[in-house]
């Protein structure tokens, strides 16, 4: 799918990950939709890049579905916005459970149930969630992160297997890691020790490569976590046993109080 020329909504634009994608795909000749909640962000931005802005709260179903109408001329739909979910689901309310599965899962499903037909129409459409290698393999205080990210994980390549053929295709994109910007920097803890990073543009230049060669999934992530996690879904039970030994309490627990004020 051919980047330059086509319209491209990105959703949770104002995030670490998402400003770098929205300059990455603007560079790239793309028009930009560009949403958030904090307008106050958004806008600037959007102005830089000569982009449209559509403030939505993606928790709300009303609000989904009118940014859906909003951005009915999108070509390549980029579902970025999530929440971290991180932290024991036995500590969240069910308002906030709820609104984790909102975000991270319901609205990037909705959002291309609502956008594809018109690609399919036109024979001519991209549509990439992003994941996480935490939609690969548990880990421990992440309940909630795994399910949706595991969830997207699974919509994804259906969907995809479903659109074949049709001119539309489909990604997941599953970072590791991110260093300078996102959820993870901004918690302000330490990557687990042997663990690298990877950084915002990596993720946005994966983004790319799965838009451009309509890759199934990529994973852009250090070589020991891509194969740490494709272990962990194969041998849960082990992987279990391995991550109680390597992750410490200590930088659980911050990532956690880091990630609260998130939820
Ligand atoms: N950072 C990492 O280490 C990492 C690793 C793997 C995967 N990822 C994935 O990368 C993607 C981007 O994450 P990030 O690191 O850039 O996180 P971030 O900096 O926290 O940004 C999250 C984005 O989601 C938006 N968002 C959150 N709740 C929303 C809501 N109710 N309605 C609309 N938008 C909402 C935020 O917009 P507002 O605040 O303006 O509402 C913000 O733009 C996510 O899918 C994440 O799971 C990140």
């Amino acid at each position: 799918m051919r980047i330059s020329g086509s319209t491209v909504l990105i959703t949770g634009a104002t995030g670490g990950i998402g400003q770098t994608l929205a300059r990455t795909f603007a560079a790239r000749g793309a028009s930009l939709v560009l949403t958030g909640r904090r307008g106050e962000v958004l806008r600037p931005l959007a102005e830089s890049l000569g982009a449209r802005a559509i403030t939505a709260d993606l928790s709300d179903r009303a609000e989904v579905a009118r940014l859906a109408e909003k951005a009915a001329d999108t070509d390549i739909l980029i579902a970025n916005a999530a929440l971290p979910s991180s932290g024991e689901v036995l500590d969240y309310s069910t308002e906030e459970l709820d609104r984790a599965l909102e975000v991270n899962l319901r609205a990037p499903i909705a959002l291309a149930r609502l956008l594809a037909p018109r690609m399919v129409r036109d024979r001519r459409g991209h549509i990439v969630m992003i994941g996480s290698i935490s939609g690969r393999a548990a880990s421990p205080g992440a309940s909630l992160y795994n399910a949706s990210k595991f969830g997207l994980r699974g919509f994804t390549l259906g969907l995809r297997q479903d659109l074949h053929g049709t001119g539309v295709g489909v990604s997941i994109v599953q970072p590791g890691f991110v260093r300078d910007a996102g959820m993870f920097a901004d918690a302000g803890v330490e990557v687990p020790a042997g663990v690298r990073t990877v950084s915002p543009r990596q993720v946005a230049m994966a983004t790319v490569r799965a838009v451009e060669a309509n890759r199934a999934e990529v994973n852009i992530a250090p070589l020991e976590l891509r194969l740490g996690s494709a272990v962990g879904s194969l041998f849960p039970s082990l992987a279990e046993s391995l991550q109680r030994r390597l992750v410490a309490d200590l930088t659980l627990r911050r990532l956690v109080e880091g990630q609260r004020s998130k939820r």
